[in-house]
């Protein structure tokens, strides 16, 4: 009997075709597979995962099996399961698999701590919740880790906050901040799936419509590319300078969500900040706007405050709820203020995937070799991890690039030749 909590066997059957279809699309994470296989450089170690539950990450948890891992999965965020993929880890490839899509807070918690129950040896985190549980209620459990890895900006922001503190009491490696991570994910894997997200949601037009994004980020440069190439007239709200100045010579309106809120037919919040859209913004928006998140967690919307200048709230669609306040204006709030690329959609595309999973498995790897060396400390992904992922991932979409000659690479590493 494999340990488990996932909403339905009957399910498994379509979730391994569908495990099997996005597997078509990693070829990186298939050829880490292939040598994992081999050499087995996981072997004899427990792995706990916390990530979203999809056909993606299905393939990364067969990934570390091959290297040797025993290995139990649990959901990084209460929506985002997809539960047949849940119910084929399980029942198809034998892995202890904990998690159900809507599944309330304690549920929630109660698999981050069936995830720890497992006693793992190396934690892979996608926003820090194991990490945290283990250095907030189950101390004793430090001593068994070695190390972990963490997925996104998110949980980087909080590792880092701990190691600042004198906290973080193992050494985590930051996949997000590899580039072949942020630079592609976040931008080219929230930009689709969070319009994605939207557009399943609630089939709205983007052509011609007022897109306002909170966070100009990676991931707030890709929903803003995005919304732009579906013909939507793109305002972004930005904190730092820097990153306003880039959004403005990207050709995009930059104001406050104060102005904006007045506008905008469709906002995203892509900040990782709490408190984004607030009671003030909700009193001043159109009637129908649409209001959504793609950060990590349901905290950049103040939806306690949404609820309270509400006269009423009903389900009008999946995961869109309508709240007329007492002007009887409407707005419509998307997947309960939760990753709307997870919640409604289906998160990034495998072929992104690819690379930020390619990352997780090599840096697990990593910090199994490397755990003499390593102290408790966020490191990022070395560099000839990162390059590595870069070439397999060109070899791998037939992508052919150029060498330098003898005399470029003596020219690059001199100071004496100028004009
Ligand atoms: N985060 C964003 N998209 C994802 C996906 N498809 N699988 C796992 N984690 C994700």
């Amino acid at each position: 009997m494999i340990k488990c909590d996932v909403k339905d066997k009957n399910l498994a059957p379509k979730g391994k075709l569908r495990i099997e279809w996005a597997e078509r699309n990693m070829p990186v994470l298939r050829l880490i597979k292939e040598r994992f296989e081999r050499e087995k450089p996981l072997a004899g170690i427990k792995l706990s995962a916390c990530l979203h539950v999809t056909t993606e990450t299905a393939n990364l948890m067969l990934t570390l099996k091959a290297g040797g891992a025993d290995i139990l999965l649990c959901a990084s965020n209460p929506l985002s399961t997809q539960d047949d993929v849940a119910a084929s880890l399980v029942y198809d490839y034998g892995i202890p698999t904990f998690s159900i899509k809507g599944e309330d807070n304690d549920t929630y918690y109660k698999h981050i701590n069936a995830a720890l129950d497992f006693h793992p040896s190396i934690t892979m985190d996608d926003g820090a919740d194991l990490v945290s549980e283990i250095h907030k209620n189950r101390k004793d459990q430090i001593k068994e880790i070695t190390g972990g890895t963490e997925e996104t900006t998110t949980g980087i922001i909080r590792l880092r906050s701990m190691e600042k503190e004198g906290a973080l009491k193992f050494p985590i490696i930051a996949v997000n901040d590899a580039e072949t991570k942020h630079l592609f994910d976040n931008y080219y894997g929230t930009g689709q799936s969070t319009i994605d997200g939207i557009l399943r949601a609630t089939n709205m037009l983007v052509a011609g419509s007022v897109f306002v994004i909170c966070g100009y980020g990676m991931c707030g440069r890709g929903c803003a590319m995005r919304a732009k190439g579906l013909g939507a007239h793109v305002i972004v709200c930005e904190v730092d300078h820097l990153r306003a100045l880039q959004a403005k010579m990207d050709g995009f309106e930059v104001t406050t969500i104060a102005n904006a809120s007045k506008t905008g037919d469709a906002f995203i919040t892509v900040t990782g900040d709490k408190n984004v859209i607030r009671k003030e913004h909700f009193e001043v928006m159109k009637n129908g706007a649409i209001v959504s998140n793609s950060g990590h967690f349901n905290v950049e919307i103040d939806i306690p405050a949404l609820e309270k200048i509400a006269a009423s709230k009903r389900q009008v669609r999946d995961f869109v709820d309508e709240y007329t306040l007492k002007s009887g204006r409407k707005i419509y709030l998307l997947g309960e203020g939760r990753l709307i690329n997870l919640a409604a959609a289906e998160g990034h595309p495998a072929m992104v995937m690819d690379m930020s999973f390619a990352n997780q498995a090599l840096s697990a790897e990593y910090v199994l070799k490397n755990s003499s060396k390593l102290e408790k400390k966020v490191y990022v992904v070395p560099t000839e991890i990162d390059r590595e992922i870069a070439r397999l991932k060109l070899v791998s979409l037939g992508v052919e690039i150029d060498t330098l000659t003898e005399e470029q690479k003596k020219y690059l590493a001199s100071w004496q030749e100028g004009t």
